[in-house]
């Protein structure tokens, strides 16, 4: 079984493209905590009402209900990748305590360097099917017919969290927030980066090599 691997970068940097990719082809299972709080949301469960302000502001969701809701999701046999999680302090000590206590062993960081004007131009130009969360970029990655899925047919959306206003604020709060975790992981000798600024297929293969399954397929 592949080991458990944190994606950590700043919003845009490509971590749900990328977990996406390795899901498919090498069987692991991608915990993005970003689908499944819009999923609580669209449900209409008590979590989303309660994280829909924080996601609609670009701010946090508390790391309390964040911690919990990744909890009830560690099960099977598969190696995770968890996308957008840890973002703080916290959640990166509580990941780690909880990994341990389910022997899963300590997971390895791959942190996704990529510079601000760059990251706003993905996250403005994004697309995504809401139903299966494929994502799409209209200049990077366009599908075949705008505003349609390649995969099912289905209406492309722009995220309500993808304005400008919103989009500034929560690269300020991983600024804030997150970037810490890059020393957290790097102190202890369980960090890799890589350019995440190259084109898809480039970054899938740095990410393969990083966390040393690119003979796996
Ligand atoms: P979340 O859904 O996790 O959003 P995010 O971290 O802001 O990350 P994104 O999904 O925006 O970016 P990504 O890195 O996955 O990029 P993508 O692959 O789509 O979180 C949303 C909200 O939920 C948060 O603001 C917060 O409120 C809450 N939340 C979630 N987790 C939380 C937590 N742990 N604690 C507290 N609150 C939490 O790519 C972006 C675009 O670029 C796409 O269009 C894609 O096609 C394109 N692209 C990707 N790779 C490339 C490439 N190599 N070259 C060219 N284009 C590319």
């Amino acid at each position: 079984m592949p080991g458990d691997v944190i994606l950590l970068g700043a919003p845009g940097a490509g971590k749900g493209t990328q977990a996406q990719i390795l899901q498919k082809r090498l069987g692991y299972r991608q915990i993005s905590t970003g689908d499944l709080l819009r999923e609580h949301r669209n449900k209409g469960t008590e979590l989303g009402a309660a994280a829909e302000g924080y996601m609609k502001r670009g701010e946090l969701v508390p790391d309390d209900l964040m911690i919990k809701m990744v909890e009830g999701e560690l099960q099977g046999n598969a190696g995770v990748l968890f996308d957008g999680f840890p973002r703080t302090a916290a959640q990166a000590q509580a990941l780690d305590a909880l990994l341990e206590s389910r022997g899963r062993g300590l997971p390895e960081a791959v942190y996704f360097e990529i510079s601000r004007p760059l990251l706003e131009e993905r996250l403005l130009g994004r697309w995504t099917n809401p139903r299966t969360g494929r994502i799409y970029h209209e200049k990077f990655s366009p599908p075949k017919v705008a505003g349609t899925c390649d995969e099912d047919g289905g209406p492309l959306v722009q995220r309500e969290d993808d304005k400008p206003d919103t989009i500034k604020k929560r690269l300020d709060v991983f600024e804030a927030q997150t970037m810490p975790l890059v020393a957290y992981y790097r102190e202890r000798g369980r960090l890799a980066t890589i350019d995440a600024t190259q084109p898809v297929g480039h970054v899938t293969h740095m990410l393969m090599h990083a966390i040393g399954v690119e003979h796996a397929h």
